[in-house]
């Protein structure tokens, strides 16, 4: 039985192979994709999130907008590494998957109330829309069966010195929804660095050959480029590492620990407070995951491109 899920991104280059490892995988129902405001302005990584379903051939799978900008922040694209519009690179085809008129949040409500089994909600960007349904409906979020998001850092971040991007860009957003209760697991940059798309990654998914994977070796030939000129290291290919875990479990290993989100620091305000140690002697509230086999990721990722269009 192929679990269901909704993918809340923020395409950006990782999060539309987060799009294309659910919708090529097998054991993966992907129900919905919502957007909202991250890597780049809400109209760039909606556009972007019909412009991955449009390249790869997924169609019916309803593409709805989010929120425009954080709770209380402002919208901060990360043009750094993404882009002016969030999905640098190759020339973007016009998309023909259309957008559903609802919003991020009706769709989630939606699909999650009507849902024969307990939906799995994946978010690979700011927690926003994730934030303000678990606020507007909390008899459906009862019903979620976990959230699964790429965000945060066990260690380092990469906006600064602590925070990580996604909960950095609406840390108020995240610590609604850690401390909503619904399971958790927070798929950090301690993991996701161990996903670097070096030069054999890409030329194993360009050789694949389709046009999701001739057009998917551009996408990272930009965003690993973008990040050696950043951080000096090839890119991390951070979003699908969330939806791999959802496929198997045994794709990386996890700890039950405390993490508390930080809002307030002027300097770390989003950084995730992860008390490997149990040092303050709060109650576990998260699954947090940490060593990740690297060739069953990409196995899984190169499987699930050379099954799209
Ligand atoms: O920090 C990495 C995260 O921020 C990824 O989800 C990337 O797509 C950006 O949203
Ligand atoms: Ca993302």
């Amino acid at each position: 039985m192929p679990t269901p899920i909704i993918i809340d991104c923020d395409p950006g280059h990782d999060d539309v192979f987060a799009i294309w490892l659910a919708a090529g995988n097998p054991d993966i129902d992907l129900l919905a994709v919502t957007t909202v405001s991250g890597n780049g302005y809400l109209e760039h990584t909606t556009r972007n999130a019909r412009v991955a379903c449009t390249v790869a051939g997924v169609t019916g799978v309803p593409v709805a907008a989010g929120a425009e900008r954080p709770l209380m922040r402002q919208a901060a694209p990360a043009t750094w590494i993404h882009g002016d519009n969030a999905l640098g690179g190759p020339d973007l085809p016009e998309p023909t998957v259309p957008l559903d008129p609802r919003t991020a949040v009706q769709l989630i409500s939606d699909i999650v109330r009507e849902a024969p089994v307990p939906v799995t909600l994946v978010p690979t960007g700011p927690l926003t829309n994730i934030a303000t349904f678990v606020l507007a409906e909390p008899a459906l979020a009862a019903k979620v069966r976990e959230i699964v998001w790429m965000g945060g850092s066990t260690g380092r971040g990469n906006v600064g010195a602590y925070p990580e991007f996604n909960a950095w860009s609406d840390p108020e957003a995240a610590d609604i929804v850690v401390r909503s209760g619904i399971p958790f697991t927070m798929v950090g940059l301690n993991i996701t660095h161990q996903a670097l798309v070096t030069d054999e990654v890409i030329e194993g998914v360009r050789a694949i050959g389709n046009r999701t994977a001739l057009f998917g070796a551009e996408l990272l030939r930009f965003f690993s480029a973008s990040y050696q000129a950043v951080e000096g290291i090839p890119g991390p290919l951070h979003d699908p590492v969330a939806v791999a875990i959802v496929i198997d479990r045994t794709v990386a290993t996890s700890v039950h620990a405390r993490l508390d989100i930080e809002t307030k620091g002027t300097e770390t305000a989003g950084a995730t407070c992860v008390d490997l140690h149990n040092m303050l002697r709060r109650e576990p509230n998260a699954q947090i995951a940490m060593e990740l086999d690297v060739e069953r990721f990409w196995s899984l990722v190169k499987d699930s491109v050379r099954a799209l269009a």
